[in-house]
Parts: C-alpha cells; structure tokens; sequence
C-alpha cells in the first residue's frame, strides 16, 4: 500500500565486531563524549571533573549504514557504552523517544552487563536486564536509555528499529528518566 513511498535499494551485508562493538564499513559513527552528556548526570561536579581531569572519555559509540529513513525499511546498529562513574552513577547513554513515538525497538546484549531504563510520557518506568544473549523489546511509545553497571566491560548490542522512526531527545534532555542507577557498596542501586 505504501510501496511508492519505499525506494527499492539493492540487498547488502555488513562485517560486525560483536566483540568489541565496530561495524565495518560504517557511514555514521557517534561518538559520544563526557562532554556532550552534561546535564545528564546527577552530580554535575563529578562530571566535570571527567572532562577537565581525565580528558573527556568517551561514554559511548554508534555504528550505522544507513539505510533510507522510508516506511518498510529497517535501520539497525552495534554500540557500545563504555564502562565507568559520574559520581555514583554509572555511565549511560543519553536516552530518546522515537521522533514518530509508536515505534518500537529491540536490544541484543552482545556483552558486558547493564539495564534498558524505559519510561512513558505518562510517567510509567521499567528497567530490563542487558546480559549477553538477552534480547529487549522497547514497546511502541517507551523512551529508552541504556546504562552500563560493569565495573571493566563495554556493554555492546545491537539494536533494530523501523527506519522512519527518526530520534526524539524531547524532554529527557531536561527531566531525565524518574530513576537513576547508582553503585553503592559495589551494588547496583535504582532510585
Ligand atoms: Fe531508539
């Protein structure tokens, strides 16, 4: 029904590192550094400090070939959040709606440890657990935030989603998500 509207391209594959979390061939490679994560974490000092003191670290990488952001397509990725601390808080991403909000995702774990941090606009929360093999499915209409609560190893998976789905930074940019995840004593701490 909507074919016109979904260009025909020719099939093609991909080489994945599924160990390191590096897509050959990629044309869009995100790099996201503490940096371009303020206002994201709670104690904002501590951030700062990663940025002056420890030369900014990468928090996390995405790797694309894109595909055409048309109905009937699907775009995917590997990416992998880096292990580490803004104060308590464990490293994470920085967590979006769909710009077109009843589309969903899946996450593959493909290493480390770590949790999908979901929420609705209409103030419901859920966190999944990201271990390798375990597949998160993002409902249509759920933001999503990944977060890495390993103490050395990357958190990298790879993820699907329809292609005209597009990024909504919306208001987690401003309110965050209603729960954090914080170590504490060398646990994983939700509050
Ligand atoms: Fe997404």
């Amino acid at each position: 029904m909507q074919t016109q509207q979904t260009p025909l391209i020719n099939p093609f594959g991909v080489e994945l590192d599924l160990e390191k979390g590096l897509m050959r061939g990629a044309k869009n490679h995100l790099v996201r550094r503490a940096s371009d994560m303020r206002g994201y974490y709670a104690d904002a000092a501590a951030l700062q400090r990663l940025i002056g003191e420890e030369n900014d670290p990468v928090h996390y990488e995405v790797f694309e070939v894109p595909v055409p952001e048309n109905y009937g397509h699907l775009m995917y990725c590997i990416s992998t959040l880096r292990p580490g601390l803004v104060g308590q808080e464990y490293f994470m991403t920085k967590g979006h709606y769909h710009s077109i909000p009843n589309t969903a995702e899946i996450y593959l774990c493909l290493r480390g440890e770590g949790y999908m941090v979901m929420k609705t606009a209409e103030g419901k929360f859920a966190t999944e657990r990201m271990t390798r093999g375990r597949m998160v499915y993002v409902p249509p209409f759920w933001a999503h935030r990944s977060v890495n609560t390993g103490t050395s190893e990357p958190l990298v998976s790879f993820c699907a989603y329809p292609a005209e789905a597009g990024h909504n930074y919306g208001d987690i940019a401003v309110q965050g998500f209603p729960k954090r995840l914080f170590a504490k004593n060398g646990e994983c701490v939700v509050a």
